[in-house]
């Protein structure tokens, strides 16, 4: 069944609105639930797992230094309506099926808060795995501006709990960024990116195994899952009917495993104003947006001269990236349409100023350690791929153990066919650089030999990130201060079928 595009309107995620004030502190309760929503038009209504009973979760809106406390409440079934993989780390047949945790992406959050995938509980906390720390998360929001997002982190399911539909966005306003006069209220809106598949009676479809499927394992892991269709904000293709004015679009890539390279319809550009972790300096003019699982990007479309034009956002980026087949343009290629058709409410006064805020380029020479870290992939027992970081499983002991304050360069070596966006909790960092390196040669004797030039990133990766596509037979460089807070964190790639089959390893900041 191919389903209509463009009959539905773009859903906007509600703000969700704190319980009470305590101490200066807004203290907010979010339950997970089973419900069915409906995702399109000629979709019966299909069964996800949402915040609040909401799919994408409702939206956060703060302010920085404005501390919020949360409890998350898991009120979900104890039957997981998703395949569950038992031969996979944490998600034994000891475990309980249905577990939850949640993570603030890009959020600086203490340890006992950040959502660490061993800090888990059921319904109703009657059990909780063996890091959990408390019940009540506290988000100091202490960090600039900016685009975050929460979604479910349990151990060896992240996959299955956030395809069910367990994510929403999350966003810090500030004073810097109030002052700008950037397009704000209802012409500032989060675009949730995600792809997913059904069958005909409405329901999510996951495969239970990979194609060819995995002799004496079911249901199986995949290496990676791509739907067949695209929703925005819990919508399948839908529109959005548009005022001839600017508008601020948050772009949140939270799909499984589909790395997106937008662009518009009528080929005008995107002003990118910020990337995962707030503003970049400047804004940057860019035709096409490269968003891999979990990252951000902060632009205004200006459709003051569009009066009347239906545009659409496209994808063209290949699957698996970056080597995979291209998009249908029909299907996957094709996100959502803006419709210029409503009347201009007032004047628009809002502004793009020529700068936006300082972002201080850090240089190698301020870096205080230096890690080479390769991205690998072998194979398991059953014949099935394991991607690996620094060779080293979940469980292997910690050997990433960066003091508080110290700025460290980490490298990532992606000796794999495919790229991986590598994302650590707590941080913010920025890209040093790209450099490819001659495949023979390593694969022979295991040396890093250079085939180019050091490539810098492009203006609209140059601001502060936490998730950073790193691609095949390239090394990538980051820079990172680590802190604000010491303690037991992760870093991991965000393509969630690796990250839940060993793609993930623990860190510790150290005092
Ligand atoms: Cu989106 Cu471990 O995070
Ligand atoms: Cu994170
Ligand atoms: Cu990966």
């Amino acid at each position: 069944m191919m389903l209509e595009k463009f009959v539905d309107p773009l859903p906007i995620m509600e703000t969700i609105e704190p319980i009470s004030t305590q101490k200066g502190s807004d203290y907010y309760e979010v339950t997970m639930k089973e419900v069915n929503q409906q995702l399109h038009r000629d979709l019966p209504p299909t069964t996800i797992w949402g915040y609040n009973g909401q799919f994408p979760g409702p939206t956060f809106k703060v302010k920085r230094n404005q501390t919020v406390r949360v409890l998350w409440k898991n009120d979900l079934p104890n039957k997981h309506f998703l395949p569950i993989d038992t031969t996979v780390h944490g998600a034994g047949k000891k475990q309980p099926e249905v577990r939850t945790v949640v993570h603030l992406h890009g959020g600086a959050t203490p340890d006992t808060s950040d959502g660490y995938p061993d800090a888990w509980f059921t319904r109703g906390f009657q059990e909780t795995g063996p890091f959990f720390a408390e019940e009540i998360y506290t988000y100091p929001n202490q960090q600039q501006a900016t685009t975050l997002w929460y979604h479910d982190h349990a151990i060896g399911i992240t996959r299955l709990n956030i395809y069910a539909g367990l994510a929403g966005a999350y966003i810090i306003h500030d004073e810097e960024e109030e002052a700008m006069s950037l397009p704000s209220g209802p012409y500032d809106i989060p675009l949730v990116i995600m792809d997913r598949s059904f069958h005909s009676d409405g329901s999510l479809y996951y495969p239970s195994e990979p194609d060819p499927p995995t002799p004496g394992v079911h249901p199986s892991t995949l290496s990676n899952f791509f739907g067949d269709t695209i929703l925005v904000n819990g919508k399948v293709w839908p529109f959005l009917e548009v005022e001839p004015r600017r508008y601020r679009f948050r772009l949140i890539n939270a799909s499984n495993s589909r790395t997106y390279q937008l662009s518009l319809s009528n080929g005008r550009p995107f002003i990118q104003i910020g990337s995962d972790q707030g503003l970049l300096s400047a804004p940057v003019t860019v035709r096409e947006i490269l968003l891999a699982p979990a990252e951000r990007a902060d632009v205004i479309l200006d459709f003051s001269s569009e009066t009347r034009e239906y545009i659409t956002i496209r994808n063209s980026g290949p699957a698996p990236f970056p080597t995979g087949s291209a998009p249908d343009p029909d299907t996957t290629g094709v996100l959502m349409q803006f419709r210029v058709i409503k009347p201009l409410q007032s004047q628009d006064t809002s502004r793009i100023p020529s700068a936006l805020r300082h972002v201080p380029r850090l240089k190698k020479r301020h870096a205080f350690q230096m890690r080479n870290l390769p991205l690998n992939m072998v194979h398991d027992q059953y014949g099935r791929e394991v991607h690996l970081l620094n060779h080293q499983l979940w469980d292997d002991p910690i050997t990433e153990m960066p003091r508080i304050g110290s700025i460290e360069v980490w490298n990532f070596i992606n000796i794999t066919e495919g790229s991986h966006p590598i994302h650590l909790h707590l941080v913010r960092f920025q890209v040093l650089d790209r450099q490819p390196f001659d495949k023979e040669i390593y694969q022979r004797e295991g040396r890093v030999v250079p085939t180019g030039t050091r490539i810098k990133p492009k203006p609209n990766e140059q601001g502060w990130k936490d998730t950073v596509c790193a691609n095949p037979w390239e090394m990538t460089r980051i820079i990172v201060p680590f802190g604000p807070f010491t303690g037991l964190y992760v870093w991991h790639c965000h393509i969630l079928e690796h990250e839940d089959y060993e793609m993930m390893r623990p860190y510790v900041v150290i005092k």
